[in-house]
């Protein structure tokens, strides 16, 4: 699907050639990282979907997967941060290298919770990979070990991030052009 011609999208922030191009680099990165052991790679449905089966096909080390979902939604105060596991792992990451893949790093609030509740249950090692970065954006401060993209303080679409679920199969990454709400 060509952005182009979508109503809503502004602009093409990332082309799928650079995207393609950047995810080649970073997998040799990950792959140096993780030589000589096997990775699990752990993908946060549904947004990493895209950038996570891009990432494996690169990787030059054994390369196992399993899913997680979760949903995050405002306490009372209306305040961001609540994040729960609505749909686990299907196994044991005990003893595994385990690597979190999300589709953006924006509060943080999302990450640390995963990274708490992961932590627990006793990987060999635990690090975190994220397609986008929004920096300028975060509230609490986590750990993020390899990044594909850092990105301004825009909504953006595309390469498995959705706008009310749409717009996931964008080979590019979209900025929208309705300002983010807050
Ligand atoms: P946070 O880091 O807990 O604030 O939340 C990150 C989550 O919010 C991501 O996993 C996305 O699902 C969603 N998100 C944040 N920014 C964007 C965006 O620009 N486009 C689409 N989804 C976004
Ligand atoms: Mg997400």
């Amino acid at each position: 699907m060509s952005a182009v011609a979508i109503p809503g999208v502004d602009r093409i922030l990332f082309t799928e050639e650079q995207i393609e191009a950047r995810i080649r680099d970073l997998a040799g990165e990950i792959s140096e990282h993780y030589r000589g052991k096997t990775v699990k790679l752990v993908g946060v449905l549904k947004g990493s979907i895209f950038f996570l089966t891009a990432l494996a096909r690169h990787l030059e080390v054994p390369v196992k997967m399993d899913f997680l979902g979760i949903s995050s939604f405002s306490n009372k105060s209306g305040a961001p941060g609540v994040v729960r596991i609505a749909k686990d792992l299907d196994e044991s990451i005990e003893g595994e290298d385990v690597l979190l893949v999300e589709d953006i790093v924006d509060t943080g609030f999302t990450l640390r919770y995963l990274l708490q509740t992961l932590a627990g249950r006793g990987p060999n090692s635990l690090s975190v990979c994220t397609f986008l970065d929004r920096n300028s954006r975060r509230i609490v401060q986590v750990p993020v070990d390899f990044r594909c993209f850092e990105i301004p303080d825009r909504f953006v679409v595309g390469f498995g991030l959705d706008y009310n679920q749409l717009y996931r199969n964008l080979g590019c990454v979209a900025v929208m052009k309705v300002e983010r709400g807050g």
